[in-house]
């Protein structure tokens, strides 16, 4: 019995003595990070040209503003997330996650990570810098589920973007494709010209995705793209099946080694004068930029065809993991990540424009200003190749079935895959 109530009041005090050194680790003083040496992980996939030296600025910002609290960039090769996803699954699973971490607004978020009950609520921070002030309410609603923000937005993407090389559409007199009919004309000759028309790096699928999601938007406008993912519409649709036959033929004129690069290899083609156009999100914009190429001179843009006023959003935010020990530490991060100066240091780089809608625009150069205006004007979607429009579970399967109808071209069994990855993530 002794013995009993004495292992009692040692398990008692043992207790009081791991929850005192918990409570002093959440403290500002330096306390440990998840990985338990003091500073704060820094979780992304970014490590291309552009993304990399954004990410680069925004933590030489924070350093400026913090120099006592240490920052590691554990950041994950592979675009869009592709490795970096999966690794961070695997240690939000086994309860060892990173003190913050990339993540989309939208689905991948809110069906993700929040409904997991992952992510701690940020509506104090929020308070504290007027954030609901300066953040567009599109990207807070993005962020947000039942009246609790969960994450602070960095950028703002545009995912519906045709990059081309200048010189290249000087030489063959043409200009930005507005259809898909046209774009295929346009095709027809740079092909008979000798130059690759549209490059594609689909060594991991997504960017196949973009093109088809374009593909989608141009056909079925921003709203009723929206519904084909919570299976509102259907993958029979015949805007649908339009969609997956013009994205067939736009497959014939993608360079022949498309499997065998990644979205950066595939911009090169257009900097190199190999390929005439590039459909991407503007990091693609970031990535000519970290190459000096100039905006309006080396490189044009426009919307992809049929998408002139939709704007298919893509933003990166951050937010608040549970089961951190560095609490204090991360929101300090997360407010310089959503200050004006973190805001401006990252994007200019980044090729994005800033969440804020109160920044110095001055660094932000050409393309910046078009797209924060077309963000003003246009109508809103969001991209299910990078997330936010479906849950995860769906990005996967319409992936895998983009991946097939790549080399298949079979636009039965592709509109059928379409619509059972919706049907699953629907039930
Ligand atoms: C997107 C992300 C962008 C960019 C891109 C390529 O998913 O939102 O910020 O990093 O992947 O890696």
């Amino acid at each position: 019995m002794k013995r009993k109530s004495f292992y009692v009041l040692f398990v008692a005090l043992l207790l009081i003595v791991l929850g005192a050194c918990s409570n002093s680790s959440s403290s500002d003083d330096g306390g440990e990070s998840s990985n338990g040496d003091g500073k704060i992980e820094l979780f992304s996939w970014w490590t291309a040209g552009g993304e990399a030296d954004g990410l680069d600025a925004l933590i030489e910002q924070f350093k400026e503003e913090h120099p006592d609290i240490e920052v590691e960039n554990a950041a994950v090769a592979g675009g869009a997330g592709t490795n970096a996803k999966a690794v961070l699954a695997n240690r939000m699973q086994g309860g060892d996650p990173p003190s913050t971490f990339q993540v989309h607004g939208g689905d991948e978020l809110l069906a993700g990570w929040v409904a997991a009950d992952k992510m701690q609520p940020l509506n104090d921070l929020y308070e504290e810098n007027n954030w609901s002030e300066v953040f567009p309410q599109e990207l807070i609603d993005m962020v947000s589920k039942d009246d609790n923000i969960y994450a602070v937005p960095v950028d703002i993407h545009r995912g519906n973007v045709v990059f081309f090389n200048s010189k290249v559409f000087e030489d063959n007199g043409i200009e930005a494709p507005t259809t898909w009919d046209e774009f295929l004309d346009v095709a027809d000759q740079l092909e008979s010209s000798g130059v690759t028309p549209l490059a594609l790096g689909d060594k991991n699928v997504w960017p196949a995705t973009m093109i088809f999601e374009n593909i989608l938007l141009a056909n079925l406008g921003a709203d009723d793209f929206d519904k084909l993912w919570d299976g509102e519409i259907g993958f029979d649709d015949e805007r649908v099946v339009q969609s997956a036959e013009t994205f067939k033929e736009v497959l014939n004129y993608v360079n022949d080694d498309h499997s065998a690069r990644a979205w950066q290899d595939a911009s090169q083609l257009v900097s190199d004068g190999e390929a005439a156009m590039n459909i991407m999100g503007d990091w693609a914009n970031g990535y000519y930029l970290s190459q000096d190429l100039k905006p309006n001179e080396d490189y044009g843009w426009a919307a992809t065809p049929g998408s002139e006023g939709t704007f298919m959003v893509i933003t990166d935010t951050f937010g608040l993991p549970k089961d951190i020990n560095n609490e204090d530490q991360v929101k300090e991060f997360l407010t310089v990540l959503g200050s004006k100066e973190g805001q401006d240091a990252f994007n200019p780089m980044k090729g994005s424009i800033p969440a804020r809608t109160d920044t110095d625009l001055s660094n932000y150069g050409e393309y910046a200003t078009d797209t924060i205006k077309d963000f003003k004007d246009a109508s809103l979607v969001a991209s299910l190749a990078h997330g936010s429009a479906a849950p995860e579970q769906v990005v996967t399967q319409v992936n895998q079935a983009v991946n097939i109808f790549v080399t298949q071209k079979d636009v039965d069994q592709f509109t059928t895959s379409l619509q059972d990855a919706v049907d699953a993530g629907t039930e």
